[in-house]
């Protein structure tokens, strides 16, 4: 069936041609720049559009919606969509889309290099190289924590965290899940965080679980235990964490996502040690990205066309009124 053309604002080029297949049937504006639009000219660029493909540095709320009266479709370039108010989306008849699968086995790797890093101290021992620390081979120098046969915490068994659960089976690790996991692995998240040697996130962020590793929480874990957090910045308490660390209340952190990102060079967080930040890079390759490029361009161009988007976000239980 023949559809007109609609106008779409893309608020940052993409790596890959998926952009390409978007502006073959539609109008597209796509922001240039290396940064996210500033909120006036995401407002402004993005007024008379029926399509958007925004990022997860976007806030795509109610303002937006009042700014942008034509908005039929939204596509998020990520899995996580806690940047949208999906209540006011679906309030307002708008189709909203993530871009899943694609990301999971990306994603799982680059926590599991995290826990890898994080528990030998990888990093932390290549910058002693690089300084001139180096000076003979130490019976009890550069000591870490083993991975295999380790207990690893997944909080959130989602995709992701059973893409981790399953490399953890390679390194014979016990894995404990709590979330949506069946019996007999799930268990509390009070009783995975006491168990686990390491403890890695993804849970999706909501009202519910922000901060939901508090100060109580991580005084609860093993002092050598490991977080690992490859979800949201917004699970961890960052001023708790900090305490954490520094008192020993655990042994290392590893985060690809931080509260709030980009986290600032002097952000107190960073002083603390046995830290390990990277800037959210949990689904950069090139394949990942590529492939989340088109399930955007997908999720738009059917909404735009009449038809249900093929990765389409509802209104979360807890969030529904
Ligand atoms: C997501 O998809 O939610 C990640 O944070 C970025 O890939």
């Amino acid at each position: 069936m023949m559809h007109s053309m609609a106008n779409c604002f893309v608020t940052r080029e993409l790596p890959g041609s998926a952009l390409e297949r978007l502006a073959a049937e539609h109008g597209v504006d796509a922001w240039d720049g290396d940064l996210p639009p500033p909120r006036e000219d995401l407002l402004e660029r993005a007024r008379d559009a029926e399509g958007l493909l925004c990022l997860l540095t976007d806030q795509i709320d109610a303002e937006l919606f009042d700014h942008c009266p034509d908005l039929r479709a939204v596509a998020n370039l990520a899995v996580g969509t806690d940047n949208i108010d999906l209540e006011e989306a679906a309030r307002r008849g708008i189709a909203v889309g993530n871009t899943p699968g694609v990301l999971t086995e990306t994603t799982a790797d680059l926590a599991f290099a995290l826990i890898l890093a994080c528990s030998r101290g990888l990093l932390q021992a290549a910058a002693a190289v690089r300084a001139g620390e180096w000076r003979t081979w130490e019976p009890a120098g550069w000591l870490g924590h083993d991975v295999h046969g380790a207990t690893l915490g997944i909080v959130g068994a989602g995709q992701i965290g059973k893409a981790v659960a399953r490399r953890a089976q390679g390194f014979g690790m016990r894995v404990l899940l709590n979330g949506s996991a069946p019996a007999p692995d799930r268990v509390s998240l009070e009783e995975l965080l006491t168990e686990s040697d390491i403890v890695s996130l993804h849970a999706p962020l909501s009202a519910e679980t922000r901060h939901l590793i508090d100060a109580d929480a991580m005084r609860s874990m093993k002092p050598t235990a490991v977080l690992v957090n490859t979800g949201r910045g917004e699970l961890v308490d960052p001023k708790a964490l900090r305490r954490a660390l520094e008192e020993g209340w655990i042994a290392a952190a590893g985060l690809d996502v931080t509260e709030p990102e980009p986290l600032p060079r002097d952000d107190p967080l960073l002083s603390a040690p046995n830290l390990t930040v990277l800037p959210h890079i949990g689904s950069a390759s090139h394949a990942a990205r590529e492939a989340m490029a088109g399930l955007a361009v997908d999720n738009l161009l059917a909404a735009l066309a009449g038809r249900p988007m093929p990765h389409p976000v509802g209104v979360p239980a807890a969030g529904r009124g």
